[in-house]
């Protein structure tokens, strides 16, 4: 498949792996780029621009395609040394960026000047259309579905990617909600050039997370996510668990009243927990309701391989036989 996204990216296959805090780290970014897509390491998951550094050169030896890096420009009180990580991916040769959370009309000049293509993954058309005229090359439009932050708007992705379809002169990818053929093939038709997927590559072989986070997906149905910190809106799509129906049940006593420090017991320092330690209870860990359409752990290559042949084989002969 060649569309104006593989063009611009330098790859074969029009697959984009998600930035994933924790997740995003060498072995999955190069794995998802040796299959033919474009693989990303999740900028902030490294304490220091120093450890992204390091992270790019060995996600550089386990793979000579291209890869990116995800930029999550997110509300917290300790400003990360964003300038510091922007440095370690220019000069770590990097050219792709997946930037993310608030506005990244700081880093565009810089990172434009060093050949680096930008696209930004936005929830609503508005944030799209402003993605745009700020100079990004590229949009993943992110629809209800998603897993992580799926905005305040709840469209989904029938709706969302017609509507981008009709606004956006720049490429865009479709997030949220993809798995398999079937997904690829509706995004093309609704107007996407390929495909940004979260939950699917975080039940991969290569993920490197703890095997409890794959089983956790595998068990999951489409009704097992839940929305948390919708009250402080900063709204979060979580697998259901524990610590989750606790938090739950503190925005429902504390209302519009509610704070972070309510809630942090249930949020901070909860990943490197869940994804390293496989403590599936310890809080909130972002999951996309795709989790209904996962059903086992096959390798990058095996799963990347499986969506281009349904792909074809749905275009080639159902559609075709349609029609014809
Ligand atoms: C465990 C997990 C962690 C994530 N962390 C981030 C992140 O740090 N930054 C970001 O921009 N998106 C993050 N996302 C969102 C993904 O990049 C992607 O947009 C989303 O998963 C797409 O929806 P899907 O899960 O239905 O495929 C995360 C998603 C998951 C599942």
């Amino acid at each position: 498949m060649k569309t104006r996204i593989t063009e611009l990216f330098g790859i074969e296959h029009p697959i984009v792996q998600g930035g994933m805090h924790c997740v995003g780290l060498a072995p999955l970014a190069a794995a998802v780029s040796n299959a033919g897509g474009l693989g990303i390491i999740t900028a902030l998951t490294l304490p220091t621009p120093e450890k992204l550094s390091e992270e790019i050169r060995r996600c550089r030896e386990l793979t000579d395609k291209p890869f990116g890096v995800n930029l999550t420009f997110l509300p917290s009180v300790k400003q990360p040394d964003y300038p510091g990580y922007v440095r370690a991916i220019i000069e770590g040769g990097v050219k792709a960026v997946e930037t993310a959370g608030n506005n990244p009309e700081k880093v565009l000049p810089v990172l434009h000047e060093a050949g680096v293509k930008i696209i930004h993954k936005c929830t609503s058309i508005r944030h799209a259309l402003k993605a745009e005229r700020i100079g990004c090359d590229a949009i993943s439009v992110d629809g209800f579905e998603c897993g992580g932050h799926p905005g305040e708007d709840d469209v989904p992705n029938f709706i969302l990617l017609p509507r981008a379809a009709q606004e956006l002169k720049v490429p865009f990818i479709a997030s949220g909600g993809m798995a398999d053929g079937r997904s690829l093939v509706a995004a093309l038709a609704l107007g996407a050039e390929g495909i940004n997927m979260g939950t699917r590559f975080l039940a991969t072989r290569e993920a490197p997370v703890h095997q409890n986070v794959k089983d956790a997906i595998v068990r999951a149905s489409e009704l097992d996510t839940r929305l948390v910190m919708r009250p402080l809106r900063n709204t979060e799509r979580v697998l259901t668990n524990a610590a989750v129906e606790r938090m739950l049940q503190k925005e429902r006593e504390f209302g519009s009243s509610i704070q972070f420090k309510d809630i942090a017991d249930e949020v901070a320092g909860v990943y490197p927990r869940v994804m390293y330690d496989g403590e599936m209870d310890a809080g909130a860990w972002s999951c996309g309701m795709v989790a209904g359409l996962i059903d086992d752990i096959p390798s990058v290559a095996d799963l990347i391989e499986r969506i281009m042949s349904e792909a074809d084989s749905i275009i080639q002969r159902r559609l075709a036989a349609i029609v014809g």
